[in-house]
């Protein structure tokens, strides 16, 4: 029977974490933008951009791996959330195959600890508790496959977030 990872809600600016990885909800273009995207870049350094510039985008649900410069995370994993139109139009897929493609990848990079924040909950608008409610199932059900992660940390940006995430992890 393998250990199992930890999973963690924490209430923090994602981009003061000491983690191997860190996730940034980014968007198409991979080229920056507001909310997390924007802090990230700020806070990695025009390098991120540079290197983003050469990984030709990234599909909605597929992410992509960077370098993190000046953060404290070793890397970034760029994921693009589904834009929230309803649910119908297979947001809670696209949303669920962020988390385990972010997952993979950090594992491929060898990343033992990693940090999401709350993928699509902002300026794409998707609703706090099923978002949150994917994101738990779908790292549980991920990290069985990649022995190598051992903490996963959810990272909210608000109080109420961060009470969704404690309500699902016990
Ligand atoms: N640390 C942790 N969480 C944060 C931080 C931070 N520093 N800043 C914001 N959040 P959003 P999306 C939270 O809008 O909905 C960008 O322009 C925020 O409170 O950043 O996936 C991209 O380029 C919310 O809970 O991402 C795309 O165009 C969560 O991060 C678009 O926004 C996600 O909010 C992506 O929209």
């Amino acid at each position: 029977m393998p250990a199992t990872a930890i999973l963690r809600a924490l209430r923090a600016d994602i981009t003061t974490l000491a983690v191997d990885a860190i996730v940034n909800a980014a968007n198409n273009s991979l080229l920056g933008g507001g909310g997390v995207d924007g802090a990230i870049h700020r806070a990695a350094g025009p390098a991120l951009l540079i290197e983003c510039r050469s990984l030709g985008g990234c599909a909605t649900g597929d992410a992509k791996l960077s370098f993190g410069y000046k953060l404290p995370a070793k890397h970034v994993i760029h994921t693009v959330g589904p834009i929230w139109n309803g649910g119908n139009r297979g947001e809670p897929a696209l949303l669920a195959s962020c988390y385990r493609r972010s997952i993979e990848l950090a594992s491929n990079a060898g990343a033992a600890s990693l940090a999401f924040p709350c993928i699509s909950t902002g300026v794409y608008g998707y609703p706090a508790r099923p978002a949150a409610q994917i994101a738990v199932a779908t790292v549980r059900e991920a990290v069985q496959l990649h022995a190598g992660i051992r903490e996963v940390l959810f990272c909210c940006f608000s109080e109420a977030d961060l009470a969704h995430y404690n309500a699902l992890l016990g």
